[in-house]
């Protein structure tokens, strides 16, 4: 994940994960311990933040899980700081909803940036499972059915063909594979985004931003004042990029997890993880 540190995987005096800052100090780390009888693999932990643990349990629980460890176990005292990171990680509710006040664009538009209302369909296509491909990956963990993938194609053109769906493509010209789309649905309540990706090469460079303008431009103009918005909670990326978007947390619920993820609350101690 990007941040304010990066992780290290540590080896020398032990093994596990290290939160690094800028200035090169420890920030948190996570120990990774060998397999104990009846409790697989356990690690303490210690992060100074709650952002530090959500860096370090995303690449921890990557390694754990392609070693086969598929469930963790978490205890942590009531009311420490990290609660709100493990419960966003899964260990508690997965889904967020919130709400992005509508605000009126400048009516200038970046020159080298197309937006195109109305996709072509067929080119955005290749883009439409990138949003399942990053909820596969640490430390979401929702992965899908081959089948799930066979289907997604012609239930997206289906979907997308219906009129109350707006969908805006950034690309660099009329012929060039879209880099990144937003699909809009007009419900009951309002306009709600439905579906935004990037190209996983392409993300970091502003496109998501771009495409969120046009959401505004496109709600502004029919005097809508708030777009409605929902990610999954683990997905760190989504999450960063709707706050930043001044998205306001309305709720956040649990759905069935797909894969099994326990909490534990212990009353004081350590908080230790078990995987
Ligand atoms: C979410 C997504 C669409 C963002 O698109 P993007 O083009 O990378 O976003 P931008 O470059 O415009 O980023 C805007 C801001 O979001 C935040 N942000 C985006 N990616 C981030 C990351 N990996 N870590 C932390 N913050 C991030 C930053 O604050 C960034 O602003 P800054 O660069 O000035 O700091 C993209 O990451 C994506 O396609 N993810 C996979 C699909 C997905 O999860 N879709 C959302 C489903 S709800």
């Amino acid at each position: 994940m990007q941040g304010p540190h990066r992780i290290v995987r540590a080896g020398s005096s032990y093994v596990g994960w290290e939160a690094i800052d800028d200035a090169g100090r420890v920030r948190g780390f996570i120990l990774d311990q060998p397999e104990q009888p009846g409790r697989g693999r356990a690690g303490d932990w210690i992060a100074d933040t709650p952002q530090v643990l959500t860096a370090l349990y995303t690449e921890a629980a990557d390694a754990w899980t392609r070693a086969g460890y598929w469930t963790h176990e978490c205890v942590f005292p009531t009311g420490h700081t990290a609660e709100r990171a493990l419960l966003s990680l899964g260990f508690g509710h997965q889904q967020a909803y919130g709400k992005i006040p509508v605000q009126r664009p400048r009516a200038d538009r970046s020159s080298d940036v197309q937006i195109r209302r109305g996709a072509d369909l067929d080119a955005l296509l290749p883009r439409v499972p990138l949003i399942a491909k990053q909820q596969e990956q640490s430390p979401v963990f929702s992965p899908r059915s081959s089948q799930f993938f066979d289907e997604l194609e012609e239930g997206f053109r289906e979907w997308a063909a219906g009129d109350d769906v707006v969908i805006f493509a950034h690309q660099a010209s009329r012929t060039d594979r879209p880099a990144g789309y937003v699909a809009l649905e007009l419900t009951q309540n309002g306009p709600e985004i439905a579906l935004m990706a990037v190209d996983p090469n392409r993300r970091g460079q502003g496109i998501g931003s771009a495409l969120l303008i046009e959401a505004h431009r496109w709600a502004s103009a029919r005097q809508y004042t708030q777009i409605r918005v929902d990610w999954r909670t683990a997905n760190i990326q989504a999450e960063a990029f709707w706050f930043r978007a001044g998205a306001q947390s309305t709720s956040s619920d649990g759905v069935v997890p797909s894969m099994v993820i326990r909490a534990e609350r212990g009353d004081g101690g350590r908080p230790i993880c078990t995987h």
